[in-house]
């Protein structure tokens, strides 16, 4: 039979794709943005996280969610480096979240408080991506606004504490594999992976909006 992590991977292949080539990301990825609409970006991401790692120390020792919680990933500290660099030491006066983005956190937020198999799901959507496709962003970021490499404005793309992000994913696809959960509860994970990757769209859709390409 087909691995948890083999089926959550294929069950949102098809949206992944969907998020990846979504008008906002594409002209992020094409350079055809200015600074202003990634901080705006990094600002929304602000909130995604701050929902994610609000709860950590009490879902650390969950049964189901406590393995996935791993201070190497934790990246709130991060995004404010990031924020205080593109906006400035009063960035968060300045700060707010798209309607798109109030939904997502606090359908995360949700999860983390009563339903730690979806946060699972929630967990794997944004920390797995971040390891993976957001290596391309930061290269993307670094070119096409000039930050320095790994450095200020880009720290949120940078693990300092995962030296192999292979192997990282290695462990963490065993970690999905050894979920305690039924098979029915392991469907309803899938499912909410798939609402977080329509959570995203939702908030590159509300992001495109606001950035409109002049053609
Ligand atoms: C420009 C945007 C993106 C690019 C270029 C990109 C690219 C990639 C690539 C190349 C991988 C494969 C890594 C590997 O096999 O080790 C990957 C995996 C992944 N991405 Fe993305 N991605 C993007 C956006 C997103 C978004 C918006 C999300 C969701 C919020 C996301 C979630 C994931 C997840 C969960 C995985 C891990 C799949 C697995 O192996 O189980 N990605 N991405």
């Amino acid at each position: 039979m087909e691995s948890f992590s083999t089926l959550i991977r294929t069950a949102s292949h098809e949206q992944h794709t969907e998020a990846e080539t979504s008008t906002f990301m594409s002209a992020l990825l094409g350079g055809r943005l200015g600074v202003d609409a990634y901080a705006r970006y990094t600002e929304q991401l602000w909130f995604v996280y701050e929902a994610l790692e609000a709860d950590a120390d009490r879902l650390a020792s969950d049964p189901v969610a406590g393995p996935f919680i791993r201070p190497e990933l934790f990246r709130l500290a991060a995004l404010e480096q990031d924020l205080a660099h593109l906006r400035g030491p009063d960035w968060r006066s300045g700060l707010t979240a798209l309607p798109a983005t109030q939904a997502y956190a606090a359908r995360v937020r949700e999860c983390a408080e009563q339903w730690p198999a979806g946060y699972v799901a929630h967990h794997y959507t944004r920390y797995l991506g971040d390891l993976s496709g957001g290596q391309i962003i930061r290269d993307r970021a670094e070119r096409t606004w000039g930050f320095a490499k790994k450095g200020e404005g880009v720290r949120f793309y940078v693990f300092e504490g995962i030296a192999n992000p292979a192997a990282f994913k290695r462990d963490y696809r065993e970690l999905l594999d050894a979920v305690p959960a039924e098979e029915l509860e392991k469907q309803r994970i899938v499912g909410e992976c798939k609402r977080a990757f329509t959570l995203n769209t939702e908030v590159f859709r509300a992001l495109g909006e606001e950035f409109p390409l002049s053609a």
